[in-house]
């Protein structure tokens, strides 16, 4: 049996996940993989093909011709959508605003999540989401469950976007984050949940630094001396 070490952090938008897991990867030599990304990119085929969403079919064939890959760069993780760097085309708003809409598709979460298990089967890792906890790794020895207060969230998310997007307002980023968290929570299908065994980690008053020590404190007793 495997005994590689899985850390699962899930959580509302923008409230610090991905700032977390790539501290954690850094600092412990551990693979990250950002769950948000890959449906962020299949979200991105989809609008450039105008998948019909009630089209099983289409869905499918769609499905077979994605291939996502992660990739390392400059301390940085990069996402390719069929071999095209997308790493920064996802996370613009018109992917933002339809993404929870996708990512809602019962094909597309078994697409999704059967690549999920495959990359944590043997090494360990470290990956944010929505569903980690709860149904991509239910056994993850670590679980972590982030919130922060949802003005905070937005205008963390503003302050990261607004070099790339002048035109972008507070109030759209906090418009989107309040929709997909709404989205995300009442789906029906591995809705975001709190796995019961998960620690809950509210960053609204912590800084980057001071978030990863409090995470660490709780991996560090599954680490191999
Ligand atoms: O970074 P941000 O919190 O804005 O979102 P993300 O992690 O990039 O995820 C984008 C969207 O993908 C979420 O709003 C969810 O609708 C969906 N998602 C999901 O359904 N399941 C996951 N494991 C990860 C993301
Ligand atoms: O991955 P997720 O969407 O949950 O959030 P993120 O992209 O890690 O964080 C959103 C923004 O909040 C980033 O600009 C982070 O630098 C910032 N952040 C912060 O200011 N303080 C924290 N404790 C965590 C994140």
């Amino acid at each position: 049996m495997s005994n590689n070490i899985v850390v699962a952090i899930d959580g509302y938008s923008s409230c610090g996940k991905s700032t977390l897991a790539k501290a954690l990867a850094k600092k412990l030599h551990f693979i990250y993989v950002d769950s948000g990304a890959m449906y962020r990119a299949v979200a991105l085929y989809f609008l450039r093909n105008n998948i019909d969403l009630t089209n099983h079919e289409q869905i499918a064939d769609a499905l077979n011709n994605i291939h996502l890959n992660f990739h390392s760069r400059d301390y940085k993780t990069h996402i390719t959508l069929n071999d095209e760097e997308v790493s920064d085309e996802i996370r613009q708003m018109h992917v933002a605003d339809k993404v929870s809409t996708i990512a809602a598709i019962h094909e597309v979460r078994v697409a999704m999540v059967k690549q999920q298990q495959r990359m944590g089967k043997s090494k360990n890792i470290i990956m944010d989401g929505r569903d980690i906890g709860t149904v991509v790794f239910p056994n993850a020895q670590v679980k972590l469950f982030m919130t922060a207060d949802p003005k905070i969230r937005a205008e963390r998310r503003y302050k990261e976007l607004l070099p790339t997007n002048p035109e972008i307002t507070l109030e759209e980023i906090f418009d989107n984050l309040a929709h997909r968290d709404y989205q995300d929570t009442t789906r029906k299908e591995s809705p975001l949940t709190r796995a019961e065994d998960a620690i809950i980690l509210d960053n609204t008053d912590l800084s980057p630094d001071e978030q990863l020590l409090f995470a660490l404190s709780h991996i560090e007793p599954f680490l191999a001396d």
